[in-house]
Order: structure tokens, then C-alpha cells, then sequence
């Protein structure tokens, strides 16, 4: 079997898409109010995002998740998961994800399922309405809820991804466990990554999340478990809701030694790591009439410089961001 391996000898069988920068919401730890995206001249069409994506399979990528911005806010989106549904069939492609905010998930839930998608990460961090439309600068709660219960009757597994803020979401985080383990979902705790200028300071936004930890050990009782999907969250089992709780760690605890991904813009940039700028250009490689060898060759140079790992700090006011692009731009 072909595969790709890192200089640190891990081996990359993951690899996310973000396939637009654009998203119908604009959380604030994401995105500043004002936002300036790519001209559409600049995206990949889907028949690049295809053949990159195809080429990547044929190096040993076993995994594909569809990310953005909000990847169903991209016009004829369900035909790139037909193309990939088509890799999943022909190929030795195992399985393909998504992530999404969930406002468009109740239009698009049952398509994405008939094209081989099982699991779904949505990224919700609070069930309060006026919070919600607070932190998404305008975003419709009662939608992604609606999202999340129709990708649940159409056979979709939910896991859901939150973002925890100091003085927004950092007192609620029992309530969202509570109410996702009710409906049988994942949930995965993320700490706020310094990407992007968002128009205020992270220092005020950043929670360890040792801290919750902490603190949601008083209420429950929470076993450290081996479960591990492709992702880098570390599960406890909570035993008063019977469900698992992920922890995603990139200030308090870096996670990259057991790095198995890279990640494609929408603008067909390879970054080899979320946190550091080191990329390829495919799509010039494509749009200088690149074969298909040509892009795998492009690929594995890429793989060579991967970097050990990232480098986020948030430790004072005022400090810059870690990196100018917001994870928008890479893909989540
Ligand atoms: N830090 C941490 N998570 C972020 N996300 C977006 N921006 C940031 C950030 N700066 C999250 C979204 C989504 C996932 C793709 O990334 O909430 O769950
Ligand atoms: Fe959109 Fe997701 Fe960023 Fe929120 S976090 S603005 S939903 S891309």
C-alpha cells in the first residue's frame, strides 16, 4: 500500500478540505465583522478539489473531512461529496466527514448520507438563542438545532465541537454536556486558537481548559478512556450522562507528535500544519496543466516539511495573533 510519511515518521492518512472561506455566520472568535474573502476566481472549481483530493487517496489518504468556512454555503457542494463518494466506492478512500455550523444541515442531511457521509461535527457553543445570535453576529439557533435533529433521523452520527470562552460559554459547559449526551452525541471541548485578527484582544476570549476540567470534575465523574476518532481530543467517559466528553488542547497540551493530517484550502494552498505557514501551491500546479504525477510529486515534497508541531501562545493583551489567517482560511 503507498503511503506518506513525515520526516518525524508519522504517517499522513488525513486530510481535511476547506472548500470555501466564506460562512453564513461569523463567530467571533473566528471572524472579525468585516471580513475580506477570496474573489471566487481564486477557488479551486470542484473538479480540481476533486482531483487533488483523488491524487491524496492514491498517496494512502485514508480519510477526507469537508470543512471551511461553512463547506454547505458553497454552491453545487453536493456534487464534490458525489465525486468523493465515487473515490469511497472505486477507491481505497475509508471514510469522508463534515464540518459544518449546521444552518443549511436540514436541506442537505439526507444527501450527504446517500453519499457515504456517517459522521457530522457541528460546531455549537451555547443553546441560549440570544447568546447564540450574540457570538455568530446574527446566526438563528433554533436552525442548527433543527439541523442537528434532521442529520440525526437521516443515520448521520452528531458529534458536537465547542469552543469554550472566558466569561461566555465557560459556565454552561455542564448544560451542553448534559443535553448532548441526552441525544446521544459526542461532545468535544476545543480551547480558542490565536488565528486571525478578530478585532479584540484572545486574552480576554482564552479558558485553559485544565481549568473547566476542574471544575466539571466536581459535578461529574470522569474516566480517561482510550476511545480516539481521527481527530487530537483526548476522551473521558462521564458516568452520570453515560457519554463521552473530548478535550482538544493545542495551548495547554500540544497534541502534534501524533499528527496524522494536512490541510487543503479552498484556494488549493497545502499547509502541512494548522499552526505554522509552511505550504504548497497545488493549484498552480494544475493550472500550469500539472499531470497527476506532477501534483503527487508536489504532495510528497510538501510532506517532507512538515513541521514538528505548532507554536500558539496567548499569554498577554496586545499580543498578535500566532498566525495572520484565520482558521477560516485553513480549514477547522
Ligand atoms: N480557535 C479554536 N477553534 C476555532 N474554530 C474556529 N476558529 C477557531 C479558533 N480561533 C472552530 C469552530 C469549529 C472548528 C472548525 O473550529 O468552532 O468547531
Ligand atoms: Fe462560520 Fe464556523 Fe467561523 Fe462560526 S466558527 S464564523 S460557523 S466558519
Amino acid at each position: 500500500m503507498p503511503q506518506i510519511v513525515d520526516p518525524f515518521q508519522r504517517n499522513i492518512t488525513y486530510l481535511r478540505v476547506s472548500v470555501t472561506d466564506r460562512c453564513d455566520l461569523r463567530c467571533q472568535y473566528c471572524m472579525a465583522e468585516r471580513m475580506n474573502f477570496m474573489p471566487k476566481t481564486e477557488l479551486l472549481t470542484i473538479e480540481e478539489l476533486t482531483r487533488i483530493c483523488a491524487n491524496f487517496v492514491s498517496l494512502g489518504v485514508k480519510k477526507i473531512r469537508v470543512t471551511g468556512g461553512e463547506p454547505l454555503t458553497r454552491r453545487n457542494i453536493i456534487s464534490f461529496f458525489e465525486q468523493l463518494s465515487q473515490l469511497q466506492k472505486t477507491h481505497t478512500l475509508e471514510e469522508i466527514m463534515v464540518t459544518t455550523n449546521a444552518t443549511h444541515l436540514s436541506q442537505y442531511a439526507q444527501r450527504l448520507f446517500e453519499c457515504g457521509v456517517k459522521r457530522v461535527n457541528v460546531s455549537l457553543d451555547t443553546l441560549d438563542p440570544d447568546k447564540f445570535k450574540e457570538m455568530t453576529r446574527g446566526g438563528n439557533l433554533l436552525k442548527v438545532l433543527k439541523g442537528i435533529e434532521d442529520a440525526q433521523l437521516c443515520g448521520l452520527k452528531v458529534k458536537i465541537n465547542v469552543v469554550v470562552l472566558k466569561n461566555f460559554n465557560d459556565q454552561d459547559i455542564a448544560e451542553l454536556i448534559i443535553w448532548a449526551h441526552k441525544k446521544n452525541m459526542d461532545i468535544t471541548l476545543i480551547e480558542v486558537m490565536p488565528m486571525g485578527d478578530i478585532g479584540s484582544d484572545r486574552i480576554n476570549q482564552y479558558v485553559p481548559l485544565s481549568v473547566i476540567k476542574d471544575n466539571l470534575a466536581e459535578r461529574f465523574t470522569l474516566t480517561p478512556i482510550d476511545f480516539r476518532t481521527s481527530g487530537p481530543a483526548r476522551y473521558d467517559y462521564v458516568e452520570e450522562t453515560g457519554g463521552r466528553l473530548g478535550f482538544i488542547t493545542p495551548l495547554t497540551h500540544n497534541f502534534c507528535t501524533q499528527c496524522n493530517r494536512v490541510r487543503l484550502t479552498c484556494s488549493g494552498q497545502l499547509y502541512m500544519c494548522l499552526g505554522q505557514s509552511d505550504k504548497a501551491d497545488l493549484k498552480a500546479i494544475i493550472r500550469q496543466g500539472g499531470s497527476d504525477t506532477d501534483i503527487q510529486n508536489a504532495i510528497k515534497k510538501a510532506i517532507q516539511l512538515k513541521p514538528k508541531g505548532h507554536d500558539f501562545t496567548i499569554t498577554h493583551p496586545g499580543q498578535k495573533p500566532s498566525l495572520e489567517r484565520h482558521m477560516s482560511h485553513t480549514g477547522g
